[in-house]
């Protein structure tokens, strides 16, 4: 079992809505269906276990605005599994947790030093605050076409170039896996009295897992945003918001408060409840398991040939400081697909469903709800796609990364005059919103930056290779907003 000081059996939430089915309790407070009654549809199709417990904040349920009982227990509970100062429970999604984290650390104007392939949710933090990104652009692996992480000297020069900057946020690790050197990078922020934030949306499982990077908390970093929703195990949209010691908890619930729902799904709370029980009981077994299965399928994807299912092999001690094992992500140029083709063969003739493909590579997610038969299947499904598609790869866009150039802060951008140009018009000019492919939903384009064209060939290739654009006004993606 993990280390902690708390009685991690528990589930205070969990157990007060168990008290709260056997009370028979007469609902007349929201929400409108009753406990089920109201709406047998809904009913019939979530189960009346569910239903039953979609209930409002009440007194012996606490309340996540102002938590003073069970929510706070849980809470306490959480902090102490993940080892926070404080923990939040968000309702949100790991969005909130990122929004939360960037409106603690940055005001207005204020500079906060970050790696370009963050999330969309971070930059709208931005668009939200008015803050104000100095980036570090990320190394880029050539032949994988990815970007990895921040080099520690990058990191140093902005730090030096931006002394005034409040904050270095960190992906811990990316999407595909990758870690750069946080424990490195926190010191440095510290020095130069900066906070560290870490968006690990994909990393819950690191203060769980043995052989696996560092987790924000551990590198000593000051808060961090954690997608339980994701390797946690808990219902989709929840999400843990983790301080440090020098974070003052109370400001960050009053910034939380300023965006968050005063219905706080009691369904999404007791599923971080119960998975930061499960996590902190048997989240070492658990992820052990995980990382072997990847492995395995890594070994097996690679014996097929032309495919590169890449791992530990990649570390650089720097970009590429550490790896996170349970990440399964698939190179498929060399077998002359872009990797969303293989992602839709995948779903339209196998009926599986990863998690994302992009110019490159694909990523398989791998958590605790998998099995050996279902990998089995994934890598003998990659086996006969090679078979019957393989091509050559002549004309295919190998890099996924592109360097922005921006030319006013987000807020300023998105709130501007602007114009909308067809898309083919645009070239030249300042964009006013957001492009990107989702998932991963790293902006290729973001208020404030200027419109290229190596990005517009970026987005042409997308959409041909079917891509989901998403974050432009126009849904098609035919026009762009642009400063007027
Ligand atoms: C790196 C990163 N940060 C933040 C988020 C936001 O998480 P959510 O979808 O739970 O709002 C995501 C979502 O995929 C992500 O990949």
């Amino acid at each position: 079992m993990y280390r902690t000081h708390l009685d991690q059996n528990r589930a205070p939430i969990y157990e007060a809505l168990e008290t709260f089915r056997r009370m028979r309790v007469v609902p007349f407070d929201v929400p409108g269906h009753k406990h089920g009654r109201g709406n047998p549809e809904l009913t019939a199709f979530l189960g009346q276990q569910c239903v039953g417990v979609d209930v409002n904040s009440m007194k012996p349920l606490d309340n996540l605005c102002h938590p003073v009982s069970v929510i706070r227990e849980a809470e306490e509970l959480a902090a102490d599994a993940f080892g926070a100062a404080n923990a939040f429970l968000m309702v949100g999604g790991t969005t909130s947790s990122v929004q939360s984290m960037v409106l603690t650390a940055c005001k207005r104007g204020d500079e906060i030093i970050l790696p370009r392939n963050v999330h969309r949710s971070v930059i709208n933090a931005l668009v939200l605050c008015g803050a104000v990104p100095v980036y570090v652009n990320p190394e880029v692996d050539q032949h994988l076409g990815i970007s990895l992480g921040m080099q520690r000297e990058q990191v140093a020069k902005a730090i030096a170039e931006h002394p005034k900057a409040v904050a270095v946020l960190v992906n811990n690790p990316t999407y595909y896996g990758i870690c750069s050197d946080l424990r490195a990078i926190v010191r440095m922020a510290h020095d130069a009295g900066m906070l560290c934030l870490a968006d690990e949306a994909h990393g819950t499982h690191f203060y769980f897992g043995g052989g696996l990077p560092v987790s924000a908390m551990a590198a000593g970093a000051d808060m961090a945003a954690v997608s339980m929703h994701k390797s946690g195990g808990s219902l989709t949209q929840s999400s843990l918001l983790l301080t440090g010691p020098k974070v003052h908890a109370g400001y960050v619930r009053q910034i939380i408060n300023l965006t968050q729902t005063t219905s706080g799904s009691y369904l999404l709370m007791s599923s971080l409840d119960i998975s930061r029980r499960n996590l902190a009981l048997r989240g070492r077994e658990v992820f052990h398991k995980v990382a072997d299965m990847a492995e395995y399928a890594r070994q097996e994807i690679n014996a097929v040939g032309g495919y590169y299912a890449f791992g530990r092999e990649l570390l650089n001690g720097n970009s590429i400081f550490d790896f996170d094992t349970t990440k399964l992500s698939v190179h498929t140029l060399d077998i002359g697909l872009a990797g969303i083709e293989v992602y839709d063969i995948l779903r339209d003739e196998y009926d599986i469903q990863i998690e994302f493909g992009d110019i490159g590579n694909i990523l398989a997610y791998l958590s605790m709800g998998d099995r050996a038969q279902e990998l089995e299947r994934l890598v003998s499904a990659l086996a006969e796609i090679k078979r019957r598609y393989q091509k050559d790869g002549t004309g295919l866009l190998d890099q996924e990364y592109v360097e922005p150039e921006v030319v006013t802060s987000p807020q300023e951008a998105f709130y501007a005059e602007k114009i909308s140009l067809p898309l083919e018009e645009s070239k030249g000019r300042v964009c006013s919103e957001f492009v990107m492919c989702y998932p991963p939903g790293i902006p290729l384009l973001a208020p404030g930056e200027r419109i290229t064209d190596e990005i517009l060939e970026h987005i042409r290739y997308s959409k041909e290779k079917g891509c989901s654009m998403t974050g432009s006004e126009d849904p098609d993606l035919l026009r762009i907003n642009v400063l007027a």
